[in-house]
């Protein structure tokens, strides 16, 4: 049988150091004879060649065809210029989820290795959506907008995918993080998602956490959570916190899984503070090389290499930025020479990982899409338009904005119903104390005796002409209710 091919992307910083040293520990654990690697070109030699999605186009051929991709970190430009080609890729290949577990290691000490609590927890991350989109605009002198995109079918996906793992890994509670309580409609539907297709696992407890308690909670009693299901930025973030509780950033493996291609990474990035320099730890990389094998039903070697890495951070075997200080500093490739030389023992204060058989890969690749997808979840929702909420750029007062909105939509079938700065209602009440920016929200909402749906979104966009002849509008979001239900938020204060 054919070896099953792997696109290999080494990145930029440290990357190329921790995988060379990644891939030789493989070869030596025999992975090779199943497995080839194939050097694809990202990173920032590419951005710096001006190609601003930072690959090349045969890369994402390869990555098309091959499904699978283990990379390096990759530096991303600060502010202005490319975007990250990590975000990239993830969103581009459609790797919906990103599956971060974080273990206590032996020989790693940490506050709570020293106080005997033992951890493991998983993260799974929706890697799509979120303020990950980068939608981004100025809309005025002083605002800057970011939108912030939740879908049903993207949240079904990542819980669907969240709860499957818990099911494989015996994991029986699975917790969903949000913050509902103040964006209730985008975090609400990540929540209500999750309760849904919580139904299709009956065996799986559920259970619902605040984010913001969730960092306070696990800082205190990391053990109280198994597995935790987060939006894109707050599972970033909460991940980055997980890492601090096992030992750092060095020992944070992650897998973006999708349909179609996965990718596994380390956590952590470039790190140019130590890059070229030969000191950084690959253990991290190493662990996301474990979740790439047991991906691809290597299981046997995945146990293996554990089992020999445990063996080696026990007895000591450490590069500068951990460990026992008693013990020599080793560079990644001693490191990695102690770990080849324990291939084969196992672990004595920490139970080993099974190894049962050697066997090659078992992964089929899910057959090529002949076109791009639309994904759903509901269908057959009657939507009816109630109005628009129109976004202008000024910095007149809101009395002034008030009027002047209310002389324009006189003779049409809309009123203005509200006037919010901020969020914050500021029209027809509100208080002096609210400071207001040069960006305000107008809501135009039917008229008494004008019932919904009496017309389609023509209107609205009628009298938006109209107030353009007045104001720069920088957006406009169109009210509507679906099945009946309003699809739009109240302001702070109404
Ligand atoms: P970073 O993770 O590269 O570094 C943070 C700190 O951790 C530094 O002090 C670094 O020396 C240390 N560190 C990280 N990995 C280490 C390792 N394996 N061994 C020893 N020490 C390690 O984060 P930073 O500095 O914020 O980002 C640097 C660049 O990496 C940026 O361009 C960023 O966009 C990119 N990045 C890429 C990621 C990816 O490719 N998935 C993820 C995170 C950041």
């Amino acid at each position: 049988m054919s070896n099953l091919t792997i696109a290999l992307a080494k990145g930029d910083g440290i990357g190329p150091e921790i995988m060379d040293a990644t891939i030789e520990l493989f070869k030596h654990a025999g992975v090779s004879k199943h497995l080839d690697f194939v050097p694809v070109e990202m990173g920032k030699a590419v951005f710096d060649k001006g190609n601003s999605k930072g690959m090349t186009d045969e890369a994402i051929k390869a990555v098309e065809e091959l499904g699978l991709v283990f990379k390096g970190p990759m530096e991303t430009p600060k502010g202005g210029g490319g975007k990250s080609i990590n975000v990239t890729l993830r969103k581009m290949f459609n790797a919906y989820a990103n599956l971060r577990t974080f273990k206590t290691l032996p020989g790693v000490h940490t506050v709570y290795s020293k106080a005997g609590v033992n951890i493991d927890l998983t993260i799974v991350r929706e890697n799509i959506e979120d303020t990950y989109g980068g939608v981004e605009h100025r809309l005025s002198n002083d605002m800057i907008q970011c939108k912030r995109l939740i879908s049903a079918p993207g949240s079904d996906e990542v819980h669907r995918f969240a709860l499957q793992t818990a099911r494989k890994l015996g994991i029986k509670k699975v917790h969903c993080g949000h913050k509902a309580n103040i964006m209730k409609m985008t975090d609400g539907l990540f929540l209500e998602r999750f309760k849904a297709m919580g139904k299709d696992f009956p065996e799986l407890e559920l259970g619902d956490v605040i984010v913001d308690a969730l960092c306070m909670n696990l800082v205190i009693k990391p053990g109280q959570y198994a597995m935790v299901v987060l939006p894109n930025l707050q599972g970033d973030i909460v991940s980055d916190l997980c890492a601090g509780l096992v030992g750092g950033l060095g020992f944070a493996p992650s897998a973006n899984i999708g349909k179609h291609v996965s990718l596994f990474e380390a956590v952590h990035g470039t790190a140019p503070d130590i890059a070229g320099k030969g000191i950084a730890n690959p253990t991290a990389l190493i662990l996301s090389g474990l979740m790439m094998l047991r991906h691809v039903g290597m299981l046997g070697h995945a146990g293996v290499i554990e089992n020999a890495l445990l063996c080696a951070l026990e007895q000591g075997v450490r590069t500068g930025d951990f460990g026992d200080p008693s013990k020599p500093v080793l560079s990644t490739k001693q490191f990695i020479a102690g770990v080849v030389d324990r291939l084969g023992s196992k672990p004595a204060s920490v139970p080993g990982v099974a190894e049962s058989g050697l066997g090659g890969p078992t992964f089929t690749r899910a057959s090529k899409p002949v076109h791009q997808e639309v994904i759903r979840t509901f269908t057959n929702v009657v939507t009816q338009v109630v109005g628009c909420d129109i976004y202008i750029d000024t910095p007149m007062s809101t009395g002034t904005v008030a009027e002047e909105m209310q002389r324009i939509c006189a003779d049409t079938p809309f009123r203005l119903t509200i006037i919010s700065n901020r969020g914050t209602q500021v029209w027809p009440t509100g208080t002096i104390y609210t400071e207001c920016v040069d960006y305000y929200r107008t809501r135009f909402e039917l008229r008494e005796g004008v019932l919904p749906g009496s017309f389609g979104q023509s209107r609205c966009v009628a009298l938006m002409d109209r107030v353009a002849e007045k104001f720069t509008i920088c957006s406009y979001e169109l009210l509507r209710t679906f099945d009946g239900i309003k699809g739009f938020s109240l302001a702070q204060g109404q």
